[in-house]
């Protein structure tokens, strides 16, 4: 969703606000501006759609000035238009924002009573003509923020920049993240440490409620009570050749690739493949013996991987878990227990949904375990364990590898919790470890698939429409199959357990119905050809996607994608990268915008 960055730097910072706005991009935006302040005046260039639109203005008026703001702006309130995209003006303020003021229809007519021009219809506007307002009064823009952060409902981050001080910027959080840049004798504003990053890697994390004040000689930060508060510099381990396409057309079909190798180094964070034993970093926070239920909730793939991971805990630790999409579970009410420990999966670390059920669960006196990708993130601040992925910084708005890396990590700890719960025995854990150790190697012949599939998407590019059917650990991944195609081609597709088909989606089958459907020959594979036959009698067009013992018994199925032989506990893993190349190649081959689907963003972080 909406990027923010601002610098106070030692030269013109258009270009660096420009650059740092391109590394953001990969959050989903549909408009971007700039604004400087230079000579005591605001200089602002704003354009609709790509940043290639913000670039060529800039190209035909550039901005001066050492010091300002820029952003990336996901339509909330108000179109996508020039007229809409941030920086607003108010006066002597302008400012960015990520997030949703809630409260500004009253804000909106306060401003306008009392005489205000608005000059938008964002929810962001209120906030420059708030502070303007206090300033006119003769308050410093210190005193004037202060006094209006707590006027604000809702979730935001903010950057401020003031007409008239070109060595000031101000920044908040409340809800969606924000982090302080330290350079020498340069600072900046970012949402993540990616936009800083060929800037510093000297971070700076806000905490929820803190603001700060930046100069270019340091930062003050406050907290909600506007006390003054020390927050711990850290290293961050991004660097800006990591966010890089390498030889690869888009940054989805770099990360499809990548797996392999992140699957490797997730794995040996998580196994010791000389005992065969799962060892798991942090594991004494959370003791599977005495827990009585696990309570999953994540969104989009991440809840996905959470619904395998259901099977995985119920069959091989007995543990019941309870899963649910955590822009429903934060509202429900859910009863919880200390015997409950809470498992919040995301990549980014900062879903605003999955961070809210994160936070409702630790107030029942829940044990909060996070599964996350960017380990500086609000959710891996704010759990009492922490499970990393380690994928790597993913810009894919589709999420691929870091799908895959949370289904090994969950892998190993169901293994670990069967264990610790006495379902199952060492040998067993160490034919289990064995199994997650080949993961990497069949996630390369898994690769080899893709010419057969890229010139299965021509086909399947004529398709309006399309089913994905699985059982078991595979049911999950034919929702992540669907998903993948409605997101990045714009094909509207369902994902069904095949069990289910019988009650509903068996009506939409004809001719023209490309059905995919997830069969390794395991022990409910016989049930799953069975609906297949089903299918292809009502002339069904099936592709299959089995290893070499299924194969043959596919005859139903127009194509066959052939994988080897494995474990049934690593099927959902490894299966997950046909699917994925299935909608990569698909959306290439309709020209769609593969690594920023429209209307998508990264990390949603708001509700
Ligand atoms: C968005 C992304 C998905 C992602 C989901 C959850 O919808 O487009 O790829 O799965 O958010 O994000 P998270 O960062 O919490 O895993």
């Amino acid at each position: 969703m909406c990027g923010i960055v601002g610098i106070l730097g030692t030269e013109a910072v258009a270009p660096q606000l420009l650059d740092a706005l391109k590394r953001l991009e990969y959050r989903g935006y549909d408009s971007a501006g700039i604004t400087t302040v230079n000579g005591g005046a605001f200089q602002r260039k704003r354009a609709e759609g790509k940043l290639r639109n913000l670039e060529s203005a800039l190209a035909s008026g550039p901005l001066a000035g050492n010091a300002g703001i820029g952003h990336t702006r996901w339509a909330t309130h108000g179109a996508p238009n020039v007229r809409n995209a941030h920086p607003h003006i108010a006066g002597r303020v302008a400012v960015v924002h990520n997030g949703i003021i809630e409260n500004f229809q009253d804000l909106r007519n306060e401003i306008l009573v009392a005489g205000g021009d608005l000059q938008s219809d964002t929810d962001t506007e209120v906030v420059a003509h708030l502070i303007d307002r206090k300033l006119s009064s003769g308050l410093s823009p210190k005193e004037a923020v202060a006094e209006v952060l707590p006027k604000l409902k809702g979730a935001f981050a903010l950057a401020l920049l003031f007409e008239g001080d070109e060595d000031l910027l101000i920044g908040a959080r409340k809800g969606s993240p924000l982090a302080v840049g330290h350079g020498t004798g340069e600072m900046y504003l970012g949402s993540d440490a990616i936009a800083l990053s060929p800037f510093t890697d000297r971070i700076t994390y806000l905490e929820e409620g803190d603001w700060a004040v930046l100069t270019r000689s340091g930062v003050s930060i406050f907290d909600s009570q506007n006390k003054p508060v020390s927050r711990r510099e850290s290293r961050s381990a991004v660097t800006a050749g990591l966010i890089d396409k390498g030889n690869y057309r888009h940054f989805m079909a770099k990360e499809i690739h990548e797996q392999p190798e992140v699957l490797g180094h997730t794995l040996s964070h998580y196994i010791d493949l000389g005992e065969k034993r799962i060892r798991i970093p942090a594991i004494e926070a959370l003791d599977f013996k005495s827990l009585d239920r696990i309570v999953l909730s994540a969104c989009g793939t991440a809840f996905y991987a959470g619904l395998v991971a259901k099977y995985w805990f119920e069959k091989y630790a007995r543990l019941p878990v309870e899963i649910d999409i955590a822009s429903e579970f934060r509202y429900r009410e859910t009863p919880m227990s200390g015997r409950d420990c809470a498992l919040f999966i995301s990549q980014s670390g900062e879903t605003a949904d999955t961070l809210a059920s994160l936070r409702y669960c630790k107030a029942q006196g829940a044990v909060i375990g996070a599964v996350v990708n960017v380990a500086e993130s609000t959710i891996a601040r704010e759990a009492d364990v922490v499970f990393p992925t380690i994928a790597g910084p993913e810009i894919g708005v589709a999420s691929t590898k870091a799908f895959t890396c949370q289904l090994t990590v969950l892998a190993a700890l169901a293994v670990h919790a069967g264990l610790v719960r006495g379902h199952i025995t060492v040998d067993e854990e160490a034919e289990l470890v064995e199994a997650l150790a080949a993961v990497p190697n069949f996630a390369l012949s898994a690769l080899k698939t893709e010419p057969a599939i890229e010139a299965m998407s021509q086909t399947l590019a004529k398709a309006s429409n399309a089913l994905y059917l699985g059982r078991g650990t595979n049911f999950p991944l034919a929702l992540e199959g669907a998903l993948k195609l409605k997101e990045l081609s714009y094909i509207h597709a369902e994902g069904y357990a095949a069990g289910e088909l019988k009650h509903g989606p068996i009506a939409l089958i004809d001719e023209t119905l490309p059905v995919f459907v997830i069969a390794p020959h395991d022990g409910i594979y016989e049930k799953t050809v069975s609906n297949m036959q089903e299918v292809a009698a009502r002339g069904g067009r099936i592709v299959l996607l089995t290893d070499e013992n299924g194969a043959d018994k596919g005859s139903a199925a127009a194509e066959t994608i052939i994988l080897p032989a494995m474990h049934d506990l690593i099927t959902p893993i490894v299966y997950a990268l046909p699917v994925q190349l299935l909608a990569y190649h698909t959306a290439v081959f309709m020209g769609t915008d593969v690594d920023q689907p429209r209307n998508l963003a990264k990390s949603v972080t708001v509700e």
